[in-house]
């Protein structure tokens, strides 16, 4: 069966629910409403990046399962896409055993995901797929004999957290109650638990955007890859991207194996970001988005279809072309000081050459470290969009008002 979209604004709306709305969702709304969907936006905070070009916004507690469930009975989705991990997920597996909507791309998925125990435990314990060796600890006690247990350095995670919040890198034994602390008070709700990993010494790491979408001959659901994408990470948050990452044809066959299993068990239809680690032929598993991932961004410079428009006619049930058609880059801007109301200006300059583009989020406040816009940039080789992003990038300036 495939999808039949209406008007927006009329009672035959195709409705989409986004819950979280920052700068990836704002790009899955463009691509969404380019297809004729009603698109309803909800983050905690006004004029959050997505919620300035939907039809329609909420601000609300997304955590909150009353206020989430209320939202859903108001908004009446076709489709619910949750956009940040951030949310009583439980609700939303109510929500799709009753058949009221399709969560995005299945509730388990987003269950297993917005905690770092749960689809570590699915990669590692069910799916056998290599990964780190870990432990998960909820006291400090457990904490310290967990770290002595994995080893050192080790990577320390509050098991709700993401982009690098209450992480850290522990070097020796001496370091461990402060890492403790550290993701006491980083993690996204105040629960305790955190995942302690051994460092893995990868050559790379790579994102493996990875898509579920029917076929449209057969209405199957089938796997497609687009060319892996390397990144920087910098404390956690990503830094830049560059497409494609070189790696040995044994390194990329496994790569797939690892995506195709963990996403098969995740189910439904969409785009994943699977995160890996690579080390000459040999990948583990990091972790995995049921969404578009921050380093994907730099889809919207290399391929046909960016991740963005891959998502959206996935979740619509419509066939996808993960083909991309040159090399490029991305590097973030970031805001460099803590403020609301700022200003963007070079963009002039930035853009002089014909080979690179922009994105401001638009976001109303800025933090030194908050990711404000990206800049892509197309050429011959990696090195060089890597470069030329980053020169994009730089020649963004902010100011205060
Ligand atoms: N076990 C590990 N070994 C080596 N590097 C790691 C490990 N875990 C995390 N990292 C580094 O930290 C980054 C962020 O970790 P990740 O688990 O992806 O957290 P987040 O959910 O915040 O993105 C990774 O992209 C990688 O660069
Ligand atoms: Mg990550």
């Amino acid at each position: 069966m495939s999808v039949t979209i209406g008007t927006p604004l009329q009672s035959s709306a195709f409705k989409v629910l986004l819950l979280g709305s920052g700068e990836l969702g704002k790009e899955v709304v463009i691509s969404l409403q380019r297809l004729g969907v009603e698109v309803h936006a909800a983050d905690r905070y006004d004029h959050a990046p997505a919620m300035q070009i939907a039809h329609y916004s909420y601000t609300l507690n997304m955590a909150d399962a009353e206020e989430l469930k209320q939202l859903i009975q108001q908004v009446k989705p076709h489709l619910i896409i949750p956009e940040i991990e951030a949310i009583a997920t439980q609700v939303l597996v109510d929500i799709e055993q009753q058949n009221i909507a399709t969560v995005i791309p299945s509730a388990k998925a987003v269950n297993l995901t917005m905690n770092r125990e749960g689809i570590r435990r699915l990669a590692a314990e069910e799916l056998g797929l290599p990964t780190s060796a870990y432990r998960f600890a909820d006291t400090l006690e457990s904490f310290r004999a967990a770290c002595d247990d994995i080893g050192y350095p080790n990577f320390v995670k509050p098991v709700m957290s993401s982009s690098g919040k209450g992480q850290s890198r522990v070097k020796n034994f001496d370091e461990v109650d402060a890492a403790w602390e550290y993701a006491q008070t980083g993690g996204r709700v105040n629960q305790g638990t955190v995942i302690v990993e051994s460092q893995i010494d990868f050559d790379f790491e790579i994102t493996l955007l990875t898509v579920r979408a029917k076929n449209a001959e057969t209405g199957e659901i089938e796997t497609q890859y687009c060319d892996p994408i390397g990144h920087r990470q910098d404390s956690g948050d990503y830094v830049e991207s560059w497409q494609p990452q070189a790696m040995t044809p044994a390194a990329l066959e496994e790569s797939k194996r690892i995506a195709n299993k963990v996403t098969i068990a995740l189910g439904g239809c969409g785009i994943f970001g699977v995160e890996l680690f690579v080390k000459g032929d040999k990948v583990w598993f990091s972790e995995v988005s049921p969404r578009p991932h921050d380093t994907g961004l730099v889809t919207l410079a290399s391929q046909f279809q960016s991740e963005f428009e891959l998502h959206a006619r996935a979740i619509l049930g419509l066939p996808v072309n993960t083909t991309r058609h040159s090399v490029a880059a991305s590097a973030v801007i970031y805001a460099g000081v803590d403020d609301r109301n700022l200003s963007f200006s070079g963009l002039n300059l930035a853009l002089a050459n014909p080979n690179t583009d922009i994105r401001l989020f638009g976001k109303p406040e800025g933090f030194k470290r908050r990711r404000m816009g990206v800049a892509t940039a197309r050429a011959e080789t990696t090195d060089q969009a890597r470069e030329l992003a980053l020169h994009t990038a730089t020649q963004v300036s902010v100011q205060q008002n």
